[in-house]
């Protein structure tokens, strides 16, 4: 199986796919992940990411393609994945569209996760929250000055994609207001009634 999930900051994509990751087996593809990671680790990429990230805006297109294009490739993700967070621009869309032809592979779904945005805020902010009391550092971009800028580079540079993959008839709207376990059954039932799974998937525990 292979999943697009699509969806603002704090729409619940890292949520589900963790969900997912554990129902299905297969593996979560996100490049906000690795790109921390990458940060941390002061990798080339990581120098070059850092500071775009930092101020909300989107790391260049050849970037994010080169690590997914590697990571589609290891042997873990030959069963399927869910990419959270990628592809996030048009160029992006068509570069993995690209990639899967090439390998002879094809998407399921694009599940889109309608959420509005004082809940995205909302979310975030009790994100943070939890983090602190957690006594994790908390992410540098969960500012509410940078997630307004996170939420426009969202509306400029990914949203055009709902129109894209909705024309290439790919595209399901899931709403993502409801609790995480009802989107987690809405995904199931998306997934089955697409044949993207079988009846008999039950959650691991
Ligand atoms: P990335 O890490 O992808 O962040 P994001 O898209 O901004 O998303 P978030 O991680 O904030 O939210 P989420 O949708 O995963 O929600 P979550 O499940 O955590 O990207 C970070 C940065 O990296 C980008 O800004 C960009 O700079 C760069 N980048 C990444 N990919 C890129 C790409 N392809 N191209 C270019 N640049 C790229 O949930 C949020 C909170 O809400 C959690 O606390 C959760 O518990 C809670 N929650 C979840 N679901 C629900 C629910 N149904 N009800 C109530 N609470 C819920």
């Amino acid at each position: 199986m292979r999943i697009i999930l699509l969806g603002p900051p704090g729409s619940g994509k890292g949520t589900q796919a963790q969900l997912l990751v554990q129902r299905y087996g297969i593996v979560q593809l996100s490049t906000g992940e690795m790109l921390r990671a990458a940060v941390a680790a002061g990798t080339p990429v990581g120098l070059k990411a850092k500071e775009i990230m930092a101020g909300g805006g989107l790391v260049p297109d050849e970037i994010v393609v080169g690590i997914i294009s590697d990571r589609i490739d290891e042997e873990d993700a030959k069963h399927g994945f869910i990419l959270d967070g990628f592809p996030r621009t048009v160029p992006q869309a068509e570069a993995l569209d690209e990639l899967l032809r090439h390998k002879h592979l094809k998407l399921d779904a694009v599940i889109e996760l309608r959420v509005n945005e004082s809940a995205l805020l909302s979310r975030v902010e009790t994100r943070v929250a939890q983090m602190r009391e957690r006594g994790e550092e908390v992410r540098v971009d969960d500012t509410p000055e940078v997630l307004t800028k996170r939420l426009a580079s969202y509306r400029s540079q990914t949203e055009p994609l709902i129109h894209y993959y909705s024309e290439r008839r790919k595209l399901s709207t899931i709403d993502g207001m409801m609790t995480i376990d009802e989107v987690t059954r809405a995904i199931h039932r998306l997934l089955l009634a697409l044949g993207a799974v079988e009846p008999r998937t039950h959650a691991r525990s």
